[in-house]
């Protein structure tokens, strides 16, 4: 292979879960912009709409409507997009929601609502299922059709909350992404001899509608840059996870966060 040929990915057939907005559209201008076929996963439903209307000016690309909490609709809509691409070559295993307060308000005083006593079963539940298993549930969809290929990428968005405890991020949170980052290691330990290789993106703060104006002037102020990212920051990520470039990588978790694990430095 042409070094130039290394970021390649025209043609490959991919699924993006939670694509209609953030990150993972961002993955999906990515993919689009270097002639891959797209197929977007969200339950939003207008969101996925416009997302679909507004990307197809930059290559093939379509949406399926599906909550990833609901674990036989996940199987459905993977073989939906399966079918009409034909093959499945790259997963964006993405789709999150935010977990409440952390026990620390912005302020830095204790939050009586982000205490561990105060964690509800229901918020509990939810966070550990958008977060956790509906990525299971995700790469569980994939891994069939891309034994049947003798290959696949499988890319996980978990986060920095992952491998460093934090104070102002609710707790499910916290816990959800560290499985994701293991549900990384463990699944490219397994699917090693079938050419599938899995690993997770660890994104710090980047600016969607998860960073509430709050959160961003926190995440600025303890940032070594003293920003934030930008969502089409993280397409070089995915278009090197994606791609012939990073075949020899699995298992691995990739940390993008601008030094926000470092701490502030001035
Ligand atoms: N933005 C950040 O700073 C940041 C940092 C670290 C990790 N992440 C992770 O990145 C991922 C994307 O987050 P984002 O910041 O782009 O958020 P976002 O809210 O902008 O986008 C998330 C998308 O997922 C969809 N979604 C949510 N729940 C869903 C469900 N049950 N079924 C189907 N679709 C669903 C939403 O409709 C939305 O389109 C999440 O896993 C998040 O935890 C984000």
């Amino acid at each position: 292979m042409k070094t130039q040929d290394l970021f390649d990915v025209t043609g490959l057939s991919v699924i993006i879960t939670g694509g209609a907005k953030g990150l993972g559209r961002a993955f999906a201008e990515a993919m689009l912009d270097n002639d891959a076929r797209v197929v977007l996963l969200d339950k939003d439903e207008s969101s996925l709409d416009q997302a679909v209307s507004e990307l197809k000016a930059r290559g093939d690309v379509a949406g399926v409507s599906v909550d990833v909490t609901d674990r036989d609709a996940v199987r459905a809509a993977v073989n939906k997009a399966v079918e009409r691409n034909g093959r499945l070559d790259v997963v964006f295993a993405n789709a999150g929601i935010d977990a409440g307060p952390g026990f620390l308000s912005m302020a830095g005083e204790r939050d009586p609502e982000g205490a561990i006593e105060a964690v509800p079963d229901r918020l509990w539940d939810k966070v550990i299922d958008t977060n956790l298993t509906s990525i299971f549930s995700t790469i569980r969809a994939a891994v069939p059709h891309m034994k049947r290929q003798n290959g696949g990428r499988i890319i996980l968005t978990s986060s920095i909350a992952s491998i460093r405890p934090g104070a102002i991020v609710g707790m499910p949170y916290q816990i959800a992404k560290a499985g994701v980052s293991h549900l990384a290691k463990q699944s490219a330990l397994e699917l090693a001899r079938y050419n599938i290789l899995v690993n997770a993106i660890l994104p710090g703060p980047f600016l969607t509608q998860l960073t509430t104006p709050d959160l961003k002037k926190r995440f600025e102020a303890g940032s070594p840059i003293h920003r934030v990212g930008r969502p089409e920051e993280i397409q070089g990520l995915a278009l090197f996870l994606a791609s012939p470039a990073s075949s020899y990588i699995t298992g691995t978790h990739i940390v993008i966060d601008g030094g926000a694990l470092l701490g502030r430095a001035d």
